[in-house]
């Protein structure tokens, strides 16, 4: 079997959503609801096999993996509860700023419990594994440790597909070295297949295409998982309004004036635990300087929102290595994730990808 060997650094939902749509998929092999390709250039998604895992949480370091995906603080829906034995233990990974303080105010069951184990030499893992992949899925603010495991791709050859807003795979040094080493790199900072990101790009731009004068617009998003509960620091949320913000503003020719838009995180609700809600407002005019208003609410749960797009992702990056192209992927960096190096509509992105995917474009 053709194999694509992938390490997840941070074990929390999104990974857990991940690890179980693997499982899901490999069984449901003629199933392609909520997947955008089946197969991508013969990999399908039993092709993907986890090798290797970091987290710093003690409920979930040297536990075996298909039971740290279900460890607290994880509170996602369940898709697949029995998981094959994969033979992974989590590894305990470099903690740099991956726990915000503010944390220790609120109840174990909902937080990150740091474990006293030692850090493990990541490099020598990813190389004694044989991972050809890293996925980043570290809490958001997580600017040093973010950039710590992107230095161990660079040393041990792996790929790293940097699903947060840190800006890594996106800024021209970080970039630039992968180049060098040719290494294939998708980021940052995953868009999930119906979440508020894309929703609100094209509701923006169909105003825009359709004569419509925007004047005012805002995301405010709530849930109750542990990456909300993070984002309450508004000091680790700078890059993540960055990255929000200018997916939208991209679609546009011209921006909208910075106090007239207002994107982000906005509070964290436990009982929604990996519920997310977006509320959307866009004002604007429209014939005849007409006002004209729109209200939306988004429900889903957020962490399965993103695992459909990782699967596409992770068999395009194995794609490329295949093919031994290096770099920044463009094409599948700009359909997945919020803030690729370069932005495309997304129904551009989406003819580009397919372009890579028949061949006909490197990246
Ligand atoms: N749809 C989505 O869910 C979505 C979309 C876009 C971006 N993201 C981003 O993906 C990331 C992961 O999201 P999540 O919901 O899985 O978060 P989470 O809080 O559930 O998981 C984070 C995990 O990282 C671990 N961790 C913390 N510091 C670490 C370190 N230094 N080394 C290794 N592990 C560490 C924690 O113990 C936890 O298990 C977040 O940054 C989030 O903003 C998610």
């Amino acid at each position: 079997m053709r194999e694509i060997r992938v390490a997840v650094v941070g074990i929390g939902n999104c990974a857990s959503s991940l690890i179980q749509g693997l499982q899901y998929y490999s069984k449901k092999r003629k199933e392609t609801i909520g997947l955008m390709h089946y197969e991508i250039c013969g990999y399908k998604p039993e092709n993907i096999k986890v090798v290797a895992a970091f987290d710093i949480d003690e409920r979930k370091v040297g536990m075996p993996l298909e039971e740290a995906i279900f460890s607290p603080p994880n509170c996602t829906k369940t898709i697949e509860a029995n998981i094959v034995p994969s033979n992974v233990k989590v590894s305990m990974g470099h903690i740099f700023d991956g726990v915000s303080a503010h944390m220790k105010d609120y109840p174990d069951e909902r937080i990150f419990l740091v474990s006293k184990n030692r850090p493990v030499d990541v490099v020598k893992i990813l190389k004694a594994t044989g991972a050809e992949i890293l996925i980043n899925y570290l809490p958001v603010g997580s600017e040093k440790a973010a950039g710590f495991y992107a230095q161990c791709c660079l040393e041990s050859g792996v790929s790293l597909i940097n699903c947060i807003p840190v800006f890594i795979v996106s800024n021209a040094e970080w970039a630039g070295k992968f180049q060098e080493k040719k290494i294939p790199v998708i980021g940052d900072d995953v868009k999930s297949q119906i979440g508020a990101t894309i929703i609100h790009r094209n509701l923006v731009k169909l105003f825009h295409d359709r004569g419509v004068a925007i004047d005012r617009t805002y995301q405010l998003n709530t849930g109750g998982n542990t990456d909300f509960l993070n984002m309450l620091n508004r000091e680790r949320l700078a890059s993540k309004k960055v990255s929000k913000t200018e997916a939208v503003q991209s679609v546009l020719n011209v921006p909208i004036p910075s106090e007239n838009i207002h994107i982000g995180p906005s509070d964290y609700v436990p009982w929604q635990k990996d519920n997310k809600v977006c509320f959307m407002r866009l004002e604007g005019r429209i014939f005849g300087d007409v006002p004209i208003n729109l209200e939306l609410r988004l429900s889903v749960e957020d962490s399965p929102n993103s695992a459909g797009c990782m699967i596409d992702a992770i068999r395009c990056c194995k794609v490329a290595r295949d093919r031994k192209v290096g770099g920044v992927l463009e094409s599948i960096s700009a359909y997945t994730m919020k803030h690729p190096l370069r932005q495309y509509p997304d129904e551009i992105a989406r003819t580009m990808v397919e372009e890579f995917i028949r061949g006909d474009r490197e990246r």
